[in-house]
């Protein structure tokens, strides 16, 4: 997709990773929404990015929120051609056995319905002028789950899971569809004690070191909008481990289980 002179709507906007993104596309001459649960942290981002950005309020988990932030855009911009649901949250590290109820259903909330309310939201119109494209914000934790990090593990599995099922949907209509899997980068949430809690083991220099400039991840999405790559990933210093977790899975795969099984 030509970006030049298009519309993108971005969720968690106010935040480091929604603010590269919306960074990044300005760079490409789009207009660009930034929302967020927190309407002064979009405004300021707003603010940085001039005349090409504007902020708006969502939460991502009521419906009502997004038919409300969508017409608003609407009205004021006309249709978006770029949905980056990119909203998510975090928590301290903690046992799954000992995650809170309340906790993991937040978690999901924000992190799952979030996504799937953007995209019953977005999508619909997306097809119906047979143009489009929507970035979901993910994780390499959307790939390789961690021991104390498996609400969020399994919230960004989830999205994973989507965003490849979304892609087959919203192929025939001429739709892109993207899956950002970032690793350490400076955001509000990897600044937070809760994630430097959980890699405790690094010392903060080097987790500090360790950490991508978000206006450089938001130019890689916006290459991958561009282009239509299935998945953007980032941080490629992931990929052994990555490795490592397809062989264990692909060595799983020998007889099936019922003898003479023809299925
Ligand atoms: N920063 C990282 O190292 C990293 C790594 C992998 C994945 N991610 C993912 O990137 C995305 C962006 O995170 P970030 O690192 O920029 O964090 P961030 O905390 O800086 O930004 C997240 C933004 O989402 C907003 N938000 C939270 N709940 C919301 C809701 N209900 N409705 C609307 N907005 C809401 C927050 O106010 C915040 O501004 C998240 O999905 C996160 O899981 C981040």
């Amino acid at each position: 997709m030509d970006l030049a002179g298009k519309i993108a709507f971005i969720t968690g906007g106010g935040g480091g990773i929604g603010a590269g993104i919306g960074a990044a596309l300005v760079e490409k001459g789009m207009r660009v929404v930034l929302s967020d649960i927190d309407l002064d942290r979009a405004r300021k981002e707003a603010e940085a990015l001039g005349q090409a950005a504007r902020a708006i309020a969502i939460d991502v988990t009521d419906e009502q929120s997004w038919a409300k932030a969508k017409a608003e855009v609407e009205a004021e911009l006309g249709p978006v051609d770029v949905l980056c649901n990119n909203a998510g949250i975090a928590t301290a590290p903690l046992l799954l056995d000992e995650t809170p109820p309340s906790l993991f259903a937040r978690i999901m909330a924000i992190n799952v319905t979030g996504v799937f309310n953007g995209i019953r939201a977005f999508a619909p119109d997306m097809k119906a002028r047979g143009q489009g494209h929507i970035v979901n914000t993910s994780s390499l934790n959307g790939l390789l789950a961690h021991g104390t990090f498996g609400a969020y593990s399994a919230s960004k599995f989830a999205v994973t899971g989507m965003t490849d099922a979304l892609r087959q949907e919203l192929a025939p209509f001429g739709v892109g569809v993207s899956t950002l899997y970032p690793g350490l980068t400076r955001s509000y949430m990897s600044m937070s004690e809760d994630s430097a809690a959980l890699m405790a083991d690094v010392p903060e220099e080097v987790r500090q070191a360790q950490m991508m400039d978000p206006l450089w991840l938001g130019r890689a999405v916006a290459r991958a909008i561009e282009n239509n790559s299935e998945h953007i990933i980032t941080h490629p210093s992931a990929r052994p481990e990555v490795e490592r977790r397809q062989q264990v899975l692909l060595s799983a795969f020998g007889e099936p289980a019922q003898p003479e099984y023809a299925g």
